[in-house]
């Protein structure tokens, strides 16, 4: 069987807003935009990428789950739920892949709400503040540490 070499990239609520949601914080690009940049970028290292983006909460414990039989890595940019979902954090626990957690803005020069990450103890690190260039970076750091 070929070897799999397929990362999860994955977006939570509001997300899907990318482009027109306050783009002061997010930027004027698109999710589709972030995706090609996302394909671009795996490619050229040797990686496919699943994209997905969920306002649902179940939808992406339940894609967490999947990602261990159909992928090698997780990037993930949770949203809101980062700061909220003991689901999430417990079904990073709950699967053997790595899961880095990006966001686009840095949580850390935002309200005080945002400092916190539920989801942080559980995944190998996180990535903050780079614009969507962060999900280059998350794609980045799964891959150096798959090798
Ligand atoms: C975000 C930061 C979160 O605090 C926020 O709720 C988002 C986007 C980011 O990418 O900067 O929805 O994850």
């Amino acid at each position: 069987m070929a070897q799999n070499k397929t990362m999860l990239v994955m977006n939570g609520p509001n997300l899907n807003l990318l482009g027109k949601r306050e783009p002061g914080v997010y930027g004027s690009g698109t999710l589709a935009d972030v995706e090609t940049m996302c394909r671009d970028y795996a490619k050229s290292a040797g990686y496919d990428i699943d994209f997905r983006q969920s306002n649902s909460e179940g939808e992406l414990v339940t894609w967490l789950h999947e990602a261990d039989e159909n992928a090698v890595g997780v990037a993930f940019n949770a949203g809101a739920y980062t700061h909220t979902s003991i689901a999430l954090h417990d079904a990073i626990k709950g699967i053997s892949n790595p899961v880095v957690e990006l966001h686009i803005s840095n949580v850390h020069a935002r309200e005080e709400f945002r400092h916190k990450s539920i989801m942080a103890s559980a995944c190998i690190g996180q990535i903050s503040g780079f614009g969507v260039r962060s999900y280059t970076l998350a794609l980045q750091a799964l891959i150096d540490h798959l090798k």
